[in-house]
């Protein structure tokens, strides 16, 4: 990549702005002021500002946040706070927006992005991507409800959902349910055929990536290039 267009990425600023630090000898290769702004960088040429290294500005960001109670998943919300809104402007010149939903009462693992690819990938019907729920129940589980997950659960509209994984725990009232679809509603829905109600619910992990138990209700991070291929296998550019 040329020079100015690698500072003006990585400094988000224009080509014009990035030739001007170039003239003004403020900006070093390899620790050597350089005043060309066509030279042609090699990926491992450090490229700093005023003594400070300028890293490449990723292509796409992914981020594992922790939803709260109560916080809706959409990017923008008349009355409820987003999802997107409690990254409190982090990332000013990217649209983020949450790749799958949760409900409004459920809480756990969201993944934000502004790459629609990898979102379309992991939404994808027939990509069956597995996520993983803690959910609480308002009475005892039952081998009638899990054989009846395992066989893929007829809802009260008539939908027949494919195959799902639900097993005890140690708390009576307390199921781990693994889904490989994303029906509205759908676990609370499944339960309901059999008359229970979800008092909590909250997503632990999608495909092989769990989400971070140092996250607190609310918080959030980047996902690393290996946790975002844990969650879809699609080379990731960044
Ligand atoms: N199923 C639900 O009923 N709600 C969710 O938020 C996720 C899955």
């Amino acid at each position: 990549m040329r020079l100015d267009k690698y500072i003006s990425d990585a400094m988000q600023i224009s080509r014009t702005d990035a030739r001007k630090l170039i003239t003004k000898a403020s900006i070093c290769v390899n620790g050597q002021v350089c005043r060309k702004a066509d030279t042609q960088l090699s990926p491992t040429d450090v490229v700093s500002c005023e003594g400070q290294p300028l890293e490449q500005r990723e292509e796409f960001v992914y981020i594992m946040l922790n939803k709260p109670l109560g916080v809706v998943s959409a990017s923008n919300d008349k009355r409820d706070t987003t999802v997107v809104d409690l990254l409190q402007g982090s990332f000013p010149r990217r649209t983020l927006f949450p790749a799958g939903r949760l409900d409004k009462t459920s809480t756990g693992f969201i993944l934000l992005t502004d790459d629609g690819k990898f979102a379309h990938e992991i939404l994808a019907p027939k990509k069956h991507i597995e996520k993983e729920y803690l959910v609480t129940i308002d009475t005892p589980f039952t081998p009638e409800m899990q054989q009846g997950f395992a066989q893929g659960v007829t809802l009260a509209d008539g939908t027949r959902l494919a195959p799902a994984t639900a097993s005890a725990t140690e708390d009576a009232c307390k199921v781990c349910v693994v889904l490989t679809q994303g029906v509205y509603h759908q676990i609370k829905r499944m339960f309901g055929v059999y008359g229970a109600g979800v008092n909590e619910l909250h997503r632990l992990r999608m495909g092989e990536l769990y989400l971070d138990e140092n996250l607190a209700a609310g918080e959030w991070r980047k996902l690393t290039v290996q946790e975002i291929q844990k969650i879809c296998s699609r080379p990731v550019k960044r």
